[in-house]
């Protein structure tokens, strides 16, 4: 079986549905309120599981209510929770607003993901490296988000990273050996340096990030499709035009649907066609990892993908 490490984050997140943001002092009442797991990693991770991918999660949850609920929802998805790490302190948390245009604002409390160490990943190292892939986002300490890069070169693991949520600080000399970059328009922007308000401008930007060495730069730009980067290749995919309800987590619903069809088939083309479909079934529904299907479901959804995944 194809088995993926995700390296990263897991939050609970705390999804407020709004009429409009509160203006400073003013109180004001929402319409609905929903609580879930969330977490880039671990949505990333319950997507590639639910997808038939077996998941290694290595992770730090708190010691609280919550931390409870995130290694029970590991487990409820089949993802072995050997490497989901106890630490003295809360839990991560994502106080989330939603509009009623299904635009998100994110508030990230990282609690116990911050004590995620380059010595937690030493400690699974021997389990990581019967992975194929090594999936990594920026809710850890970008410190540990090194570690995992070098340990994927030193062990040849190929490494995909969502430079998420964008980080200023994050060194593009350190992560360019990745097999796989995949930013948004705001993450690539941050990485190059470079203007993205055009198409011409993020192509030019994912080619900087090429040339500088990432074998695969693939740009996910929401409603403007998906663009694929590489030595050989470019190639762009239109987006599908869906009834957009909560937009939070398409992001990770795409690199986990990717993660899962890439080990399965090394079809970049193919695993960007599927992620697509996953990405944007996920916004009809309400939550992050609540709107992710697992594979039956998903194929009810889109019949035409049957055989394929
Ligand atoms: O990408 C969406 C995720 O970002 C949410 O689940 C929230 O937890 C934040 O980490
Ligand atoms: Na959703």
């Amino acid at each position: 079986m194809m088995k993926i490490a995700v390296i990263g984050s897991n939050m609970i997140d705390l999804v407020s549905y709004i009429t409009r943001m509160p203006t400073k002092g003013e109180t004001l009442e929402a319409p609905d309120f929903k609580m879930g797991c969330g977490g880039k990693g671990a949505n990333q991770a319950i997507a590639a599981s639910r997808l038939g991918a077996d998941v290694l999660m290595l992770t730090r949850v708190g010691n609280d209510i919550f931390a409870d609920n995130t290694i029970a929802n590991f487990q409820a998805n089949g993802i072995s929770t050997d490497y989901v790490l106890r630490t003295n302190a809360s839990s991560g948390v994502a106080p989330i607003f939603v509009d009623p245009l299904s635009h998100n604002s994110i508030i990230i409390v990282k609690g116990a993901n911050s004590y995620l160490s380059a010595s937690d990943i030493q400690s699974a190292a021997e389990d990581i490296k019967k992975c194929q892939l090594i999936v990594l986002q920026l809710e850890i300490p970008t410190e540990t988000v090194y570690a995992a890069v070098q340990f994927g070169k030193e062990h040849n693991i190929p490494v995909l990273l969502n430079p998420a949520p964008a980080q200023p600080d994050l060194i593009l000399d350190k992560v360019k050996s990745c097999e796989f970059i995949v930013p948004n328009e705001t993450e690539l922007s941050l990485l190059t340096g470079m203007p993205v308000e055009t198409e011409d401008e993020i192509r030019n930007a994912a080619m900087t990030l090429r040339d500088a060495g990432v074998k695969n730069v693939i740009v996910t730009m929401g409603q403007r499709g998906v663009l694929w980067l590489s030595e050989k290749t470019q190639q762009y995919f239109p987006p599908l035009n869906v009834n957009a309800k909560d937009t939070t987590g398409a992001g990770d619903a795409f690199i986990g649907c990717f993660a899962s069809m890439y080990c399965k088939s090394k079809d970049i083309a193919h695993s960007i066609e599927i992620a697509n479909h996953y990405a944007a079934d996920s916004v009809t529904r309400l939550g992050t990892q609540t709107s992710y299907l697992n594979k039956e479901d998903f194929l009810q959804q889109y019949p035409q993908l049957s055989g394929k995944i």
